[in-house]
């Protein structure tokens, strides 16, 4: 029997950091080499046009994510590592999709409402009435409407199976359930319907907030994966504890040192309650220096690994070839039952 498709992607939206290694990126090197799955990851640029980048920024971190996808491990031969916006038959699947969605589901969504009010200080949120909530809306651009249609179809177009995702992406993936399920019962069996595959570390927290997850917008609590060793070492001896002295998991009281711990797991293979034997009786300062010289090495790799951008194009060149064979012939599929062909 053929292996099952996976499937997922990560935006080029900027600089990668620790919350989408250990939430995204290692768990897709993971996934590959278990050799259970055909893989097929993406760079989202397309996603990525909704935040309005400027044209030089976004081809530098399109290059820049497909050079941490091959840095991570993602390896071309046992992967297909493509770029979103060179599939072309993408465009007709989200169309046809668009037309099975009202657009209040789409304007109910909680990313969606998320993004729009993002802006907002806590304050001007609290006092915002319904009328203000819809002239936002009204001004803000159709991409972000659209966004969940595209994102069913760069899962529904593959046939994606499995969908390795953070826990913000869930309603994302059941939308794109929902979608498949309603063009299978009104034409009949044509896509699978796509499980999340929940990673391990499915939330980092910010080193100087950590009731708040890692996000490149506090970039003093995150780590960013191309941080030099100097400010990885600061950042973690300046992170956030408490006023106790116990290197012990506690989400709930200790969420700083919880959060440390769930890294230190992560980067070094140790079990937490292993860290927590090590560290018994020796306080905070030894704990976050070891981390420190952890995260320095694991990290060396994006750090210090050249990679010629004509290697990491001929890379993405590949992968677009072959996903681009996939989709379209999933749109001859999709196109015969519509009756357009
Ligand atoms: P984003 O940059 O928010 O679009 O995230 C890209 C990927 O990284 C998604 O799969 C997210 O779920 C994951 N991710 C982002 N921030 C974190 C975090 N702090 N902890 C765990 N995963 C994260
Ligand atoms: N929305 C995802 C994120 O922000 C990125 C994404 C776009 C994606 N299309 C996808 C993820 C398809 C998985 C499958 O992280």
């Amino acid at each position: 029997m053929a292996k099952p498709l996976l499937i997922s992607g990560i935006q080029p939206t900027g600089r990668l950091h620790l919350g989408n290694y250990l939430g995204a990126l290692k768990n897709f090197v993971e996934l590959q080499n278990a050799g259970d799955y055909r893989c097929l990851f993406f760079i989202a640029d397309l996603h990525a046009l909704t935040e309005n980048p400027d044209p030089k920024d976004l081809h530098e971190n399109i290059i820049g994510l497909a050079k941490s996808f091959l840095i991570a491990g993602l390896d071309p031969k046992r992967s297909i590592i493509f770029q979103q916006s060179k599939i072309q038959p993408l465009q007709e699947l989200k169309w046809i999709l668009s037309t099975l969605v009202p657009p209040g589901e789409l304007l109910r969504m909680t990313a969606f409402k998320e993004k729009v009010l993002q802006a907002l200080k806590p304050e001007e949120r609290e006092k915002l009435t319904k009328e203000g909530y819809d002239q936002i809306i009204e001004n803000t651009n159709y991409g972000l409407v659209e966004y969940p249609v595209l994102m069913a179809a760069d899962i529904l177009i593959f046939n994606g199976e499995f969908v390795p995702v953070g826990k913000d992406q869930l309603q994302h993936l059941e939308f794109a359930r929902m979608l498949a399920r309603k063009f299978n019962t009104r034409f009949g069996a044509t896509f699978a319907e796509p499980k999340e595959l929940l990673t391990k570390t499915s939330r980092v927290m910010s080193l100087t907030d950590p009731e708040k997850k890692m996000s490149k917008s506090q970039p003093e609590g995150c780590l960013f994966l191309d941080d030099s060793p100097a400010d990885i070492k600061k950042k973690i001896m300046r992170a956030v504890t408490d006023s106790g002295s116990e290197v012990k998991f506690d989400p709930e009281s200790k969420a700083g040192v919880a959060n440390l711990l769930s890294i230190y797991e992560a980067l070094s293979g140790t079990p937490i309650p292993e860290l927590e034997k090590k560290y018994a009786g020796k306080g905070y300062g030894q704990f976050k220096a070891d981390l420190a010289d952890l995260a320095v090495d694991a990290l060396a790799p994006f750090r210090d690994t050249k990679i010629a951008d004509a290697k990491i194009k001929s890379a993405l060149k590949t992968g677009d070839a072959k996903a681009k064979k996939l989709a379209d012939a999933k749109m001859k599929v999709v196109k015969t039952k519509l009756g357009l062909l």
